[in-house]
């Protein structure tokens, strides 16, 4: 193999440029010609394609975001776009195709590899850390200190108005990003889309912690659980906690520098993904389980979809007593 692609696709998360830049000096250090292709999978149906070296991706280790711009392309989505952006990997003598994503960005490769016997490598780059086969996700660190930030800060007004507030995280279909937050945050209930919305029991435990003394009360939501709205509608029905106040940290929580976890990630995982590349793999995942750099079937991400543990929603349970 003497010629490889890099793409970032779906959401961006940060530390999504720590890994540009291992996998485009790791193929410098080793001889390949390295293509960033820009947009995503939009940008290889387009023929948005261009050689990078190592000078390109100085200064970008500590840029949120992803120079390389990503998109979530429809269009790829069709036969018709996939054939277009195998014909622009063949005319740039693209042999092999490193893709930083999520599970979304893994299946395109995925059909890229089954339908066209193009080499890819998928290297984990979500918020959300929902994916099997690593146990964290470039950009997941970055966006738990973001949003913990946030929830410390709201703690400060909450307890100065002695007030309930329901804070919004994102995470797509998982809780894992909320749970951390509310175990990491103090907070009093976390609702995540795991388990359907039981507001009784929010309520019952909002009014043992009043009995308890606490101040305020901080409920994180995960918003594949229901809206940070819809939980303080629903708890304000039923009960006489009528006064919240709401907060949606939203896409604050996809940008911003990444931490040093996530650049260390973003340039181990990078440059294993370049290293499996030369060996031949294709089809695969590289990952950090443990202790270590592994590799597995691409389709681990979604068949094996990461699961928080039980023992932390009992955590945050205990300790908001
Ligand atoms: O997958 C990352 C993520 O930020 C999710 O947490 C969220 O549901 C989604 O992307 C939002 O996507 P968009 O920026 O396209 O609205």
């Amino acid at each position: 193999m003497k010629t490889i692609g890099i793409l970032t696709s779906g959401g961006d998360a940060p530390g999504m440029n720590a890994a540009i830049r291992a996998i485009v000096r790791t193929a410098h250090v080793k001889g390949l010609t390295v293509y960033g292709i820009q947009r995503g999978y939009q940008g290889l149906i387009d023929g948005r394609v261009a050689e990078m070296g190592p000078r390109d991706v100085s200064g970008i280790i500590n840029k949120g975001g992803t120079i390389l711009r990503t998109a979530r392309c429809k269009a790829f989505l069709e036969a018709e776009g996939r054939r277009e952006a195998a014909q622009t990997l063949a005319h740039h003598g693209i042999e092999g195709l490193a893709v930083i994503g999520g599970d979304g960005s893994y299946r395109g490769a995925h059909d890229l590899y089954t339908e066209y016997g193009v080499p890819c490598i998928g290297v984990p780059g979500t918020i959300d850390n929902d994916i099997g086969g690593t146990d964290y996700t470039i950009g997941y660190d970055t966006a738990l200190n973001t949003a913990l930030d946030a929830i410390d800060k709201i703690r400060d007004t909450a307890d100065s108005h002695e007030r309930l507030f329901f804070v919004e995280v994102m995470g797509r279909h998982s809780g894992y990003l909320a749970m951390m937050c509310g175990v990491a945050g103090g907070a009093e209930a976390v609702l995540v889309p795991e388990y359907p919305p039981d507001y009784d029991a929010l309520v019952a435990s909002l009014r043992k912690g009043a009995e308890l003394g606490k101040r305020s009360a901080i409920v994180v939501v995960a918003e594949g659980a229901a809206t940070a709205t819809e939980a303080a509608r629903a708890v304000s029905e039923h009960s006489e906690f009528t006064d919240s106040r709401v907060v949606v940290i939203g896409h604050l929580q996809r940008g911003g520098v990444p931490t040093a976890s996530d650049r260390i990630l973003a340039s181990r995982l990078g440059n294993a993904a370049v290293d499996v590349l030369l060996e031949g793999e294709e089809d695969k995942m590289v990952g950090w389980e443990g202790k270590e750099v592994l590799l597995r079937p691409i389709s681990t991400a979604w068949e094996q979809k990461m699961k928080f543990h039980e023992s932390m929603k009992d955590l945050a349970h205990t300790l908001a007593s």
